[in-house]
């Protein structure tokens, strides 16, 4: 990355300081939707989950397991039946700046230009005024590699750097627990490439404890400490995988196909078990 940027007062250096990441607990939470002719649907069966201080996790698992379901529980987006989430030993009951969702469309303002999204997340900091909103917005979009689109419309941007402001705008406000849901789901592999390096630094250097949802197994042994793999009809968590890889780690890494295969044989083998495939 090229040269850091200058931080010209303390009020921003203070602001910039890493926030102790949380720790995060899931305990045997259940969330029933109804469908529209009435019957209940069990997305999310007695799910228990502990994430550490400064931990990446990853879930994976198909399409209806539970896993958005999941994340906005922890985001304080909807409320669980039964159960509870604690983040440092506290109940979340609604969302806050301490858990900051990133998701796979960019759901950027379209009307503000780089910076301006950036900034907009700082707003609610009454203890900055408009000028170290800038220099705080300017950091975090020189960490996520944007220092020359600051001005630029949203819809001069591709999709990969949609998702470089994205992050940026989830990171500003300094959450102790980033998210993501999806967030690389709808760019090209060589895109995600780049992101899956950019993102591991800056997990590293901002040090946040971050869940982050994906489809694609090898993303996940990319980027987690943990894989944790969910299956559905009830949603729930089947097994879960520590990954020793050293880091930082290329998705191009045979030692990553290797974990990656085992865990896909874990996954086809707990879907199998349920007739969910062939
Ligand atoms: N608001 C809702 N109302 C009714 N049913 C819902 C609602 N939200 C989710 N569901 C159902 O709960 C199940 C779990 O959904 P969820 O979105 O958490 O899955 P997912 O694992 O994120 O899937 P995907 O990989 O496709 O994003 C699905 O069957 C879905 O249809
Ligand atoms: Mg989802």
């Amino acid at each position: 990355m090229p040269g850091a940027v200058e931080i010209k007062s303390q009020k921003v250096a203070d602001e910039l300081k890493n926030a102790l990441p949380s720790k995060l607990e899931v305990k045997r939470v259940s969330k029933t939707f109804e469908a529209k002719r009435g019957e209940k649907f069990l997305a999310l069966d007695d799910v228990s989950l502990n994430v550490g201080e400064g931990e990446f996790v990853c879930l994976v698992g198909p399409s209806g397991c539970g896993k958005s379901t999941l994340l906005n529980l922890i985001a304080g987006l909807d409320k669980a039946d039964s159960g509870e989430i604690l983040t440092n030993g506290k109940p979340v009951s609604e969302p806050g700046r301490d858990r900051m969702m990133m998701f796979q469309e960019h759901a950027l303002f379209p009307w503000l230009d780089v910076i301006g999204n950036v900034m907009f997340g700082l707003k609610l900091k009454p203890n900055l005024n408009d000028s170290e909103r800038r220099e705080v917005a300017k950091y975090y979009l020189h960490l996520v590699g944007l220092d020359r689109f600051l001005n630029s419309a949203i819809h001069e941007l591709s999709g990969g750097m949609r998702q470089r402001v994205a992050l940026a705008r989830s990171l500003a406000p300094n959450p102790q627990i980033l998210l993501m849901d999806e967030p690389f789901g709808a760019l090209d592999a060589l895109t995600r490439e780049n992101l899956y390096g950019d993102l591991q630094r800056i997990w590293q250097q901002r040090k946040k404890t971050i869940v982050f949802v994906t489809h694609n197994i090898r993303e996940a042994v990319c980027l987690g400490d943990r894989v944790i793999l969910f299956s559905p009809n009830p949603g729930k968590i089947r097994e879960e995988f520590k990954v020793e890889l050293p880091r930082p780690r290329s998705i191009n890494d045979p030692a990553l196909s290797e974990v990656s295969s085992v865990i896909t044989a874990a996954l086809k083998c707990h879907l199998d078990a349920k007739g969910v495939m062939e």
